[in-house]
């Protein structure tokens, strides 16, 4: 896990938390693509819940709160990487208008294992 301030200067603009009962159960935020201007408008999504909460539509919440809004702030295209094997994960991006664009073979590298990664895609209506 990274340190806050690594995580916070990572994540410069859209963050959102889900709460229950005053607690955060759940974040998604967005990281620049690029810092060159001519990608400004497109950035790499991330989104966790906490496994106490999951299945229970918090991921689609922050997920849906989070593309509504980069929508309005002007984003045109949001990005995710994710596992091949994460269904759910795989399922709530579909969901919120995410479709898959092409699947990096070996390229993440975790206890001796390299992992592909499918990567994803959400192009706003205006884009
Ligand atoms: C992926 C994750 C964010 C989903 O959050 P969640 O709150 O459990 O998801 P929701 O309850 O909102 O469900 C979202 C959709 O996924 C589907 N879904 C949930 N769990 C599923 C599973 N295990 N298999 C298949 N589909 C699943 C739901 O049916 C729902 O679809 P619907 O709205 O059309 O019914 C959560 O499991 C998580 O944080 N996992 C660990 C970290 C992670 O994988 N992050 C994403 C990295 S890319």
């Amino acid at each position: 896990m990274p340190s806050w301030p690594t995580w916070d200067e990572a994540h410069p603009s859209l963050r959102l938390v889900a709460e229950e009962n005053g607690a955060v159960v759940g974040w998604t935020a967005l990281s620049p693509y690029s810092h060159r201007s001519c990608y400004r408008g497109v950035a790499e999504e991330s989104v966790y819940v906490g496994e106490a909460a999951r299945g229970r539509g918090v991921g689609r919440a922050l997920l849906e709160a989070l593309v509504a809004q980069a929508d309005a702030d002007g984003y045109w295209t949001l990005l995710a990487g994710v596992f091949p094997e994460n269904d759910a994960s795989l399922a709530l991006h579909a969901a919120v208008g995410f479709r898959v664009v092409g699947r990096h073979v070996g390229l993440g590298e975790r206890d001796g294992v390299w992992r592909d990664i499918l990567w994803l895609e959400r192009r706003a209506a205006t884009a």
